[in-house]
């Protein structure tokens, strides 16, 4: 499968998925990662990986949709078959769901539907439970809130911190976005 990736920031979801490639537990292709601020470590990935990079700076748009459209025309460009958001930290429209109905997966740091949004880990400590993970998922329109698509569980010890406890998630991210693309592309 012809793989497009959205992502923000840091990027280790991104290589683990560029990883899996590589090892061949994954038969697909980046096609390009998209990214959306310049300094993004994410793109020193891509570069080392040989990946084709844009960026598409979301201060360059004044709407939402302008981003998506433009988001939307490039992954056209590069043939894309499947959309991953890997830390894709913008809310999307019903512009780049229209462009890529049931195609676009996102991994998010908690057990959805449990602590959706943008501080799922900081949450899941505040809460008090004894149990949380990551979620695979489609995306719709509503944030964290598509078909599941893989999940895994990790332990909150007493004496962790975000630090500590982000480490162990995405651990386990790294190996099930991978895993679920692998899956998914048969679709
Ligand atoms: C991941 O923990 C993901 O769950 C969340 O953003 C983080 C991105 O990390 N949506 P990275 O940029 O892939 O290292």
């Amino acid at each position: 499968a012809k793989l497009g990736i959205l992502a923000s920031g840091d990027g280790s979801n991104f290589e683990a998925v560029a990883q899996a490639i590589q090892t061949r537990q994954l038969n697909a292709k980046i096609e390009v990662l998209i990214y959306n601020n310049p300094d993004a470590y994410v793109a020193k990935r891509a570069e080392n990986s040989n990946i084709p990079a844009v960026l598409l700076n979301h201060r360059d748009y004044t709407q939402r949709e302008d981003l998506d459209t433009a988001i939307a025309k490039t992954l056209q460009q590069y043939n894309v078959e499947i959309v991953v958001m890997a830390g894709w930290m913008r809310i999307v429209t019903q512009v780049l769901i229209d462009a890529f109905p049931d195609k676009i997966i996102n991994i998010h740091p908690s057990l959805l539907p449990s602590f959706k949004g943008s501080r799922a880990i900081e949450q899941a400590l505040a809460s008090g439970v004894k149990i949380t993970g990551c979620t695979v998922h489609l995306v719709s329109l509503e944030v964290d809130s598509g078909k599941i698509l893989m999940q895994s569980a990790v332990p909150i010890l007493p004496e962790d911190t975000l630090k500590t406890l982000h480490s162990r998630i995405q651990a386990e991210e790294h190996k099930i976005l991978p895993a679920a693309i692998a899956i998914y592309r048969l679709h």
